[in-house]
């Protein structure tokens, strides 16, 4: 460390800043200041606690409005809701699926679990979301037959759906896009989940901008799509009858994980201008800064502000940054590593540009709760600015 009391080192090394008796600021935790009280009490007095009951449907008509989408489908998280998106787009066995390198581990393991093998593709440095002309030479090198192309809104950043489903209807391959984070954002004036081809997935579990406790859902304009998802996530039964005609799943949300949703969603436009206003505070504090830079944001996208990441200049940075955060009790972690990296996955194929890689050991995340207060945010850049 410099002697130097000017240099970057000694500044960050200054002792922690926590105000005597300030709480410690959480990274991301459920705002349940709505109706979520009052609709659960709902369940328990209407005996409506499983996975059947008024809740649920009411549920799937709001996210399926927000999302700008004909259908909703609740399920029972987001990882299943992506995986019978696959499925039912046609997905099987033996095929590779488009994924993007960077991403949360749930991606690729949908697709495993249908028996399909991720195909990863770098992001682009502008939108750290799937490269559409990374995806196209991976499209021609692959040497199984594709199923799909998964391009996920990774923290509320939409990708570039327009290029990528040119590509996708060139091949005739169907996009089931990962929006596990991104409800409420926006891909060039259109709400994620609007022009599904053919289906749209959502999560909702508890550190979502909009949680349903745990849950998931998949959003279609496609009526039997809809109906077929609905089918398999209920072990393939029609109606009453014990009668099974395929093999299916239970992947149903409750009606309680659906009440709190739903009450949630009610505040989704509040909740998401609380998001978005803490990300641009924390875009212009990092303006300029040569250690830190804040994600970027595309000129086609209206992120939803989930998750407030910054791309550290190397890992040591990254590790202070944590600590400093951590000693003004402050909640920062580090955030996705490159998928291809994951023993699970080292030889799943790629088709990579080195942009993921550069994300090794050096993304942050910083708090972004909707309900953190102007004065605990002003405690987190007052750390950022400590490595401007
Ligand atoms: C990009 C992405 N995909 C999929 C998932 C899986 O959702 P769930 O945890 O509801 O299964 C998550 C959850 O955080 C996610 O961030």
């Amino acid at each position: 460390m410099s002697a130097d009391p000017q240099s970057a080192a000694a500044r960050e090394a200054r002792p922690a800043a926590a105000p005597a008796g300030a709480a410690r600021i959480p990274l991301s935790v459920p705002d349940l200041r709505g109706r979520e009280k009052a609709y659960l009490a709902a369940c328990v007095d209407d005996n409506w606690i499983s996975s059947a009951g008024p809740r649920i449907a009411e549920f799937e008509r709001a996210i399926a409005r927000a999302a700008g989408a004909a259908h909703g489908v609740a399920l029972v998280n987001g990882t299943c809701a992506l995986e019978l998106a696959l499925r039912v787009a046609g997905v099987g066995p033996g095929m590779a699926v488009i994924v993007p390198d960077w991403t949360f581990v749930a991606t690729a393991n949908a697709v495993r679990h249908i028996g399909a093998e991720p195909h990863f593709v770098d992001v682009t440095a502008e939108s750290w979301t799937l490269d559409p002309a990374l995806a196209t030479e991976a499209l021609a090198a692959s040497d199984r037959p594709v199923g799909a192309i998964v391009p996920v809104h990774a923290l509320g950043h939409p990708a570039d759906l327009d290029p990528i489903r040119a590509l996708a209807d060139a091949h005739g391959l169907p996009v089931v896009e990962d929006a596990a984070g991104a409800i409420g954002a926006r891909y060039k004036g259109r709400p994620v989940g609007a022009g599904a081809a053919p289906a749209v997935m959502f999560s909702f579990n508890g550190n979502k901008l909009l949680t349903a406790g745990a849950g998931g859902a998949l959003v279609t304009d496609d009526a039997a799509f809809a109906e077929r998802a609905r089918l398999l996530s209920a072990q393939a039964r029609r109606g009453d009858a014990y009668r099974h005609e395929e093999l299916a799943f239970n992947y149903r949300m409750s009606n309680v994980n659906a009440a709190i949703g739903l009450a949630q969603a009610e505040r989704l436009d509040e909740m998401t201008a609380a998001r978005r206003a803490t990300a641009a505070a924390y875009r212009g504090a990092l303006d300029g800064s040569r250690r830190l830079a804040f994600m970027p944001r595309a000129d086609w996208a209206e992120p939803n502000g989930w998750m407030s990441v910054v791309h550290c200049a190397d890992a040591e940075t990254a590790a202070a940054l944590i600590e400093a955060m951590d000693a003004a009790g402050i909640d920062a972690r580090p955030f996705w590593e490159p998928l291809s990296e994951q023993p699970a996955y080292r030889d799943s194929p790629r088709t990579l540009a080195g942009v993921a890689a550069r994300f090794s050991g050096r993304t942050v995340a910083l708090p972004c709760s909707s309900s953190l207060a102007a004065a605990d945010r002003a405690r987190v850049i007052a750390v950022l600015e400590r490595f401007r």
